[in-house]
């Protein structure tokens, strides 16, 4: 074998061996062309690929030594040579580029008096998938049959390795796709949301998911706390048993307590024959108690039992029985706060909230209003037979600048009757039809300006579930003025 010969199969194999181990489609390209450019000692140098959206067809990709990035592209543009290469698909080699006749015509050559070109395709079985432009401006015929012969080879090696750095970019990508859909739709399937308060909170209940800790969700009403609940008992591993939602408020006291925790044959009049508790009836499961707040002091002392030693007695009854169920509980109110006023107990608090996951107010996470109205703008067409699929943004803007006190609740409703009542295929600023909140409710009169101010910091602290800090911001006061009057208002301990 002739010296040159052997020499640049030692180098093929070298570069072969370098260029697949790169997987990053343009670190190998940068790679493939400075292995070029550096074996021919050419000057200049770049790579084009083919582009489909691209109007000439193909796009460069990389260059080395043009002035500019654009300096490049205008070559490839302009260039006979590139043109050629693409229709025939076989390397061009110019000795001469100035007398060569073939490029009689090109301007670019001339202007710029390249001697040297060479360029090959990078050639995927029949296929062209790009090719490698090399020139000199120094020397008259740099570039010869080997080195065309040595290049062409070297093009095809680069063609395979750039195919498989794509093939691994997409695998990557789908990959990635793939994950953030588990991650994010199917984990939590309806439930929608990408503002970064929101996904806080989500990437919190994921971590509990797993696990039998008590949980209190809290939140203004309307911000998915118990679509929350669910999705915790729907996911986690007690998914198999019952889910047992059961709101504090809406029972009177003497009915819950016998809904709550059953009774035995004459406990009480009525007590015709032994009855299991619903939370009996959720063991194994999950058991969510709706406005905690709510529950009245003698059931907040039994309900401290059932946490505390995993065991039931029905009303009447002597003897306890276990039950093992997860407790998820939610309120809108400052629990704290009913602490200090003595109509919470401490002890309790701390057993439910040994994780809180606080979901933000809509107004306070405005990033999540369109998804959220297009989600359910996309539910009521499909619920009402309509084919309203938009919302123009005359009528966006005015989603975003309302208040949302009843939060996705309300949206959900907004949007839902918008999609009734709306006459075109998109709904218009027109059809919503907004909750004017009163005058009232924002300023009222007949107080004085001291109670107003107290009215004032007590619905702000419920907007931000008694963060103090959040108040005193939203508020335009210092914390200190904040906890200063708390204290004076007789509302603070600490
Ligand atoms: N992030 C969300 N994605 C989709 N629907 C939501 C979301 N948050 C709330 N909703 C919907 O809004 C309504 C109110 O939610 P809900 O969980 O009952 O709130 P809360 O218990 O805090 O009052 C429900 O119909 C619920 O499905
Ligand atoms: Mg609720």
């Amino acid at each position: 074998m002739p010296e040159q010969h052997r020499d640049n199969f030692t180098v093929l194999y070298e570069i072969a061996q370098r260029i697949n181990s790169i997987l990053d489609e343009q670190e190998l390209l940068e790679e493939v062309l400075e292995t070029a450019m550096a074996h021919l000692d050419a000057e200049r140098g770049y790579i084009v690929m083919v582009d489909p959206e691209d109007e000439r067809g193909f796009n460069v990709v990389v260059s080395k030594n043009f002035s500019t990035p654009k300096a490049a592209d205008e070559s490839a543009a302009s260039s006979s040579v590139m043109n050629k290469v693409f229709k025939s698909g076989e390397p061009v080699l110019t000795f001469d580029a100035l007398s060569d006749e073939r490029f009689e015509a090109s301007r670019s050559i001339v202007s710029q008096r390249i001697l040297s070109i060479i360029c090959v395709p990078l050639r995927l079985q029949e296929e062209t998938i790009g090719a490698i432009y090399l020139d000199s401006t120094k020397s008259r015929g740099k570039f010869n049959e080997e080195t065309l012969k040595f290049l062409a080879v070297f093009g095809n090696l680069a063609a395979v390795a750039v195919e498989n750095a794509k093939r691994y970019n997409r695998l990557k990508n789908e990959n990635a796709r793939l994950q953030s859909e588990v991650s994010s739709t199917n984990l939590f399937p309806g439930i929608i949301g990408k503002s970064k308060q929101w996904k806080a909170a989500l990437d919190l209940v994921q971590r509990v998911i797993d696990t039998d800790v008590s949980v209190l969700i809290t939140g203004e009403s309307g911000t998915g706390k118990e679509l929350i609940a669910r999705a915790i008992h729907n996911q986690g591993k007690r998914r198999d048993m019952s889910f047992m939602a059961i709101n504090c408020s809406a029972i009177p006291e003497p009915l819950l307590e016998s809904e709550l925790f059953g009774y035995r044959k004459g406990a009480f009049t009525g007590a015709n024959a032994d009855k299991k508790g619903l939370i009996e009836y959720t063991d194994g499961g999950t058991l969510f108690l709706d406005e905690i707040g709510d529950l009245p002091q003698s059931l907040q002392a039994k309900l401290l039992r059932v946490l505390q030693e995993r065991e039931i007695r029905r009303l009447g009854d002597t003897e306890s029985r276990k039950v093992n169920v997860r407790l998820i509980s939610a309120t809108n109110r400052n629990l704290r706060e009913e602490i200090n006023n003595g109509k919470f107990r401490e002890d309790l608090y701390f057993r439910l909230n040994i994780v809180e996951i606080h979901l933000p107010a809509l107004r306070e996470r405005t990033d999540d209003i369109p998804v959220l109205a297009n989600h359910f703008l996309k539910k009521a067409s499909e619920t009402h037979g309509r084919n309203v699929g938009k919302i123009s943004s005359a009528a966006m803007s005015r989603l975003l600048r309302h208040s949302w006190y009843g939060n996705v609740r309300e949206l959900q409703n907004v949007v839902e009757r918008a999609v009734v009542l709306s006459r075109g295929e998109e709904l218009a600023e027109e059809d919503l039809k907004l909750e004017q909140y009163s005058e009232e409710e924002l300023v009222q009169t007949g107080l004085t300006l001291e109670e107003f101010e107290r009215k004032l910091v007590e619905k702000t602290l419920g907007e931000t579930g008694g963060n103090r800090t959040r108040t005193a911001e939203k508020l335009g006061v210092s914390l200190r003025w904040l906890q200063y009057r708390l204290k004076e208002w007789g509302g603070d301990s600490r």
